[in-house]
């Protein structure tokens, strides 16, 4: 296929807006299910957005059974009793409440309940899902992961201290539904860390070797929405106009990762995750100053236009000419704004840790394929102690 083909493989419906969860009764009964399953994360219940969907199921008459057992960067076993679960209450469509942990399990979760022939160890990498699962509605209360609409979910496998992907487009969503009016609850440092995931999804899709004109059109959009949106959604979560921007580029830069892919930052972050259970959105931030540093040498056009797309023309027509190294910059002191943490040492990481960080990054090479520099074990390891 030639680099700048544009192959589009997204969920059949894509809905946005202010107030669009109330919609979900229509498109449950259009996807003719009979018994819905909902599925969130412990805290859920105790929301308002949890409230309001439980009212506008009511409303319809739909009584879904009810699975609160998601737990954050899901451990693979859990998997295997929620689909028993789903299978014994007869369940028919799955809908995922919640941020990128619970729709990543519901997204496989709906092939597990369906068949009984698919093995959950047999599915893991890319494209290894046989065929579709149960239908599936997802509806995101976090900015940042993107799952409504990409092909990919990540598990956390205890004993190996690794975190793994499945990737497939079967396992991209029936409807995705991205209410703004969801997010106004999340706590500021969750809003921080996720949209910093967000907003790194747009520059590494963009930077992408395996990026296309359409992929680039939504990683600069969603780049412009989370830059300039994400410090207001994180000081006041009831602002509006920001939340609703943030969303939107989450969802847009979602749109552009399931194209073009994530690259480097993501695969050094995964080592954190795996074993530290260092949350993901802070674990690509403390990774991205310095892959970025490492990927800027070769690509300085692909960084200056991400630096002007930060930069609004109108607000800096006397500034200085834009640099390659601003958009470095730019996200590091939005970071520092938002209080994510920046480096390795101060998420209580270990330097003797580095070796077989390196190690496990290494080995993501379904993320590092996309990155537009190649990295050595060595590069790895340099990297990890330049961000400590
Ligand atoms: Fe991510």
């Amino acid at each position: 296929m030639n680099r700048e083909d544009i192959v589009f493989n997204y969920p059949s419906k894509v809905i946005f807006g202010e107030g669009k969860s109330r919609e979900l009764p229509e498109h449950i009964l259009q996807l003719g299910s009979k018994r819905p399953a909902l599925i969130t994360g412990p805290n859920m219940p105790k929301t308002e957005a949890f409230g309001q969907i439980k009212r506008t199921l009511q409303d319809a008459g739909l009584n879904p059974f009810m699975f609160h057992g998601v737990e954050p960067e899901p451990p693979i076993e859990l998997l295997e009793d929620a689909s028993n679960m789903i299978r014994k209450e007869g369940c028919d469509l799955l809908i995922g409440l919640g941020g990128g942990s619970t729709m990543d399990f519901t997204k496989v979760l709906g092939v597990l309940a369906k068949w009984d022939d698919v093995v959950l160890e047999q599915i893991i990498g890319i494209n290894k899902v046989p065929r579709k699962g149960l239908p599936v509605i997802l509806l995101p209360t976090t900015s940042g992961s993107g799952s409504e609409v990409s092909p990919v979910a990540i598990f956390t496998f205890k004993e190996e201290q690794v975190k793994k992907g499945i990737v497939s487009p079967y396992l991209v969503c029936d409807v995705a539904i991205v209410d703004p009016v969801l997010t106004w609850e999340v706590p500021r440092h969750i809003t921080a860390s996720t949209g910093m995931d967000a907003l790194i999804h747009g520059i590494e899709s963009f930077i992408s070797i395996n990026s296309n004109p359409l992929s680039r059109e939504l990683s600069l959009s969603a780049i412009r929405k989370i830059y300039g949106f994400l410090e207001r959604a994180v000081l006041d979560g009831k602002d509006r106009q920001a939340r609703y921007n943030v969303s939107l580029g989450s969802l847009l830069a979602g749109m552009a990762f399931s194209m073009a892919g994530t690259a480097a930052v993501h695969a050094l972050a995964y080592p954190l995750g795996g074993e530290f259970h260092v949350p993901h959105g802070v674990a690509n931030t403390v990774m991205l100053r310095h892959v970025l540093e490492y990927n800027l040498p070769g690509n300085e056009k692909l960084y200056e236009e991400m630096a002007q797309t930060m930069i609004s023309p109108l607000k800096d027509r006397e500034s200085k000419k834009i640099c390659p190294d601003d958009v470095i910059d730019l996200v590091m002191k939005l970071a520092e704004a938002i209080e994510v943490p920046s480096r390795l040492r101060d998420l209580g990481i270990p330097k003797e840790a580095i070796p077989r960080m390196a190690e496990a990054a290494f080995e993501e090479k379904r993320l590092l394929g996309n990155n537009p520099k190649q990295l050595s074990v060595e590069d790895i390891r340099l990297i990890y102690e330049r961000a400590w």
